[in-house]
């Protein structure tokens, strides 16, 4: 499976899987499963989702983001949700968590935080990466986990890739949430398209000189109680721990977990900025803090959400579910279809990875594809060579599906998986 690396704090179970929850609420898989179709919409229709978004005229072409350069390897499937902004959308859970964080920093804060919530999301490689230290042999940094339209952008990876561009206009507080991109497996936590939010925060030398602290812990002591106030606005009255953490551009940095349901659950990332990025972007002197809040993982343990695929259906059994500002709104399944299982084995090549794998799955199944998993694994001693045997599930929370119809999407992804991953099916 993914390596488990820690960087990014999200990178979807690299790192502890910041927004990709592991430990959720006990799960209710049969509920689960849109059928879409590539665009996110059943019947090739703009879902009322995409609809209401006010968000399209920044979304970028099909051109500028698929192109031939040999770089590129945003697929269809990635395109059609650009420009969605689920974030956007009042009602939309997502929206709900962010609204929510909003309140309680604009109460906490008031008129301090200018908010972006509209940033696109086609970013140059060195605002995702190099602007905020990350190492240039970092995993996240390889085509295996990130979309690049060529060598020189990317579909941002976090959000923190508006750090400096938004501090370089001379914004030192601000929260900026958006949707990021990651290559990455299929389950019910794990989705190539998720949102986070960014919040920045700058000291100037005459704040944190009154508060008699050293700098960087005038930083950590704000970081850490602002944070701990919005897990309380959203979770109640929960116990929350912090555990040390590992982030390019912040140091020291951390992850909050908070005790729900019976486990100790991950919820974001943080830290006090590291000084250069300040220096580099703002103004030298300034010290500041910065977290990363992944929406998907708090609408999915506050709403009792079972699987990410839902955030994306415009099933009215879903959607109307959830009323705007609502926080204490929870997910009541609402239909129990069958999974179907087809298992495929192979001998694996140079091009295979488990994300690519999971990629073809993605483009040819879409949403019905609820998990790709690793069943059966060997090396044959004497040719060396590896066997993988994975169980696609497939799953749709509108109706039954049936054998045949799900043979032939089988059929696809074999031989998707035989020609582009160069493997040999056995
Ligand atoms: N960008 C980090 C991630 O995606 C989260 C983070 C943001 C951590 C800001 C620290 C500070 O995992």
């Amino acid at each position: 499976m993914t390596p488990t690396v820690k960087i990014l704090a999200s990178r979807p179970c690299v790192a502890a899987c910041l927004h990709r929850a592991r430990a959720l609420p006990a799960v209710d898989r049969a509920s689960l499963s849109p059928s879409l179709g590539p665009t996110g919409c059943r019947g090739g229709r703009r879902c009322a989702a995409q609809a209401a978004g006010p968000q399209t005229a920044l979304a970028p072409s099909r051109e500028e983001v698929i192109t031939a350069d040999p770089a590129n390897n945003v697929t269809d499937n990635i395109f059609s949700k650009i420009g969605v902004n689920l974030h956007q959308q009042r009602g939309h859970p997502l929206c709900t968590i962010k609204e929510a964080i909003y309140d309680y920093m604009d109460k906490e804060f008031p008129g301090v935080f200018s908010k972006h919530d509209n940033l696109y999301p086609v970013v140059p490689t060195v605002a995702n990466f190099d602007d905020v230290l990350v190492p240039l042999d970092h995993v996240s940094r390889s085509p295996n986990d990130t979309y690049y339209v060529n060598k020189a952008t990317v579909l941002r990876c976090h959000t923190s890739a508006h750090q400096a561009e938004l501090l370089r206009k001379g914004e030192g507080n601000f929260l900026a949430t958006g949707d990021v991109y990651r290559r990455d497996t299929i389950d019910a936590t794990h989705y190539p398209v998720f949102h986070q939010m960014e919040a920045v925060r700058v000291m100037k030398e005459d704040y944190w000189r009154a508060t008699g602290l050293e700098p960087v812990v005038a930083c950590e002591r704000e970081l850490k109680a602002t944070l701990e106030g919005v897990a309380r606005h959203l979770f109640g009255d929960v116990e929350c721990r912090w555990v040390d953490a590992y982030f390019p551009f912040t140091e020291p940095s951390f992850e909050l977990e908070i005790y729900f349901n019976g486990d100790w659950l991950e919820v974001l990332g943080c830290g006090v900025m590291q000084q250069s990025i300040l220096d580099d972007n703002y103004a030298a002197g300034t010290k500041g803090w910065a977290f990363g809040i992944g929406l998907e993982r708090w609408a999915m343990v506050l709403f009792d959400i079972p699987d990410i695929r839902l955030f994306w259906t415009d099933d009215e059994r879903m959607t109307k579910q959830f009323p705007p500002g609502d926080l204490s709104a929870r997910f009541k399944p609402f239909s129990k279809y069958p999974p179907c299982f087809k298992d495929m084995a192979f001998w694996v090549s140079p091009e295979f990875s488990e994300n690519n794998l999971c990629e073809l799955v993605r483009s040819v199944a879409g949403d019905l594809a609820e998990e790709v998993k690793l069943i059966d694994e060997f090396t044959n001693p004497k040719t060396n060579r590896t066997s993988r045997c994975y169980r696609i599930s497939y799953r749709s929370m509108e109706r039954s599906l049936t054998d045949e119809e799900i043979n032939e999407v089988q059929f696809r992804v074999r031989d998707a998986v035989a020609e582009k991953l160069k493997v040999e099916l056995r």
